[in-house]
């Protein structure tokens, strides 16, 4: 497979991923990835399910360690550590939505704040003055992203009696309750409808203006060449293509990862044509007994 190593680096590089390798026994899941998100950006990652997209997340993000490679935000090294990385400004979602089932909405909202509120154990256990103060602005911040977000209205609700729709939008303001200065989000319309995915779609625009960075893993093309300025490609965890909507799109080595290239032997043009032809006229004679069928039906009743 030829890969394609070269990446867009500018003066405001939010994150610098190289030569990023991650192995399991046997298995390269992930292997030799160079991506780099700017400020102001929003990246796409695509790929075929089993491509390594949530791996290369893992890797970003201290869940794994990479076994090669070195992962910096803001050009400083992050360690592999999920919380260190969260406090150095990298928030993500999960493509497994992990909510906290049997707490409010709020409350979830409010565990992704922690990591900024500066409070100590004791402060909160003794309700010191210092923690009910930090206890009131985290709630303020926490229904600001609410609102933000669209579930104001739902902020008392048990994240597990939302649907499906909200639960993954209340996973994205969890995420931006630690402040982050890039946003990761894995699969973030998985399970939405057309008119769901829309709104989520605006939303990361505005989480974009207000200064955060995106790197977006979807599965949805019109989705993702709509929203991103840059979408990278991975296959069998190899940087394949990166490039502009426009450019990936058109990339016929893209197609074939998706669709397969066609394998030797496969019908020409002219067989296909007439397979379709003998197909669209089976249809036909099946379509009018199916009428005779509910005519019959009709006469019966
Ligand atoms: N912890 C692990 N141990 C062993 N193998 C793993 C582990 N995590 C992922 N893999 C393997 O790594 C490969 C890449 O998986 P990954 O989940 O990153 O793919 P993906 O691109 O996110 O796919 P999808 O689109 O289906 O979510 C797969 O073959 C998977 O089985
Ligand atoms: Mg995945």
């Amino acid at each position: 497979m030829t890969t394609m190593t070269t990446t867009t680096k500018t003066a405001t590089t939010v994150l610098d991923a190289s030569g990023v390798t991650m192995r399991f026994g046997g298995l390269t899941a992930v292997r030799n990835v160079d991506l780099t998100v700017n400020a102001g950006e929003i990246v796409g990652l695509i790929g075929p399910n089993g491509a390594g997209k949530t791996t290369f997340f893992n890797c970003l993000t201290g869940l794994y360690v990479p076994t090669e490679g070195k992962v910096s935000y803001k050009g400083t090294v992050l360690p592999p550590k999920p919380h260190l990385v969260t406090q150095a400004g990298i928030a993500r979602t999960f493509q497994n939505i992990r909510l906290f089932a049997n707490m409010t909405v709020l409350e979830n909202v409010l565990v992704g704040r922690h990591t900024r509120t500066k409070e100590g154990l004791w402060s909160a256990l003794l309700r010191l003055p210092g923690f009910t103060k930090a206890e009131n602005a985290s709630r303020e911040r926490a229904m600001e992203l609410l609102e933000f977000i669209g579930l104001a209205d739902k902020a008392d609700h048990l994240a597990r009696n939302l649907p499906y729709g909200d639960q993954r939008k209340l996973e994205i303001a969890r995420a931006l309750a630690s402040d982050p200065g890039l946003l990761l989000l894995d699969e973030p319309t998985a399970g939405m409808n057309p008119q769901e995915t829309r709104v989520t779609e605006e939303l990361i625009f505005a989480i974009r203006d207000q200064g955060i960075a995106v790197l977006v893993i979807e599965h949805d093309m019109r989705f993702i060449f709509n929203l991103c300025d840059r979408v990278a490609v991975l296959v069998q965890g190899e940087k394949l293509v990166e490039g502009t909507s426009d450019v990936v799109q058109s990339d016929e080595r893209v197609v074939a990862a998706y669709l397969g290239t066609p394998f030797e032997g496969a019908p020409g043009a002219e067989e296909v044509a007439e397979v379709e032809a003998a197909e669209a006229g089976a249809t036909k004679t099946a379509g009018s007994s199916a009428d005779t069928t509910s005519t019959e039906e009709e006469d019966t009743r």
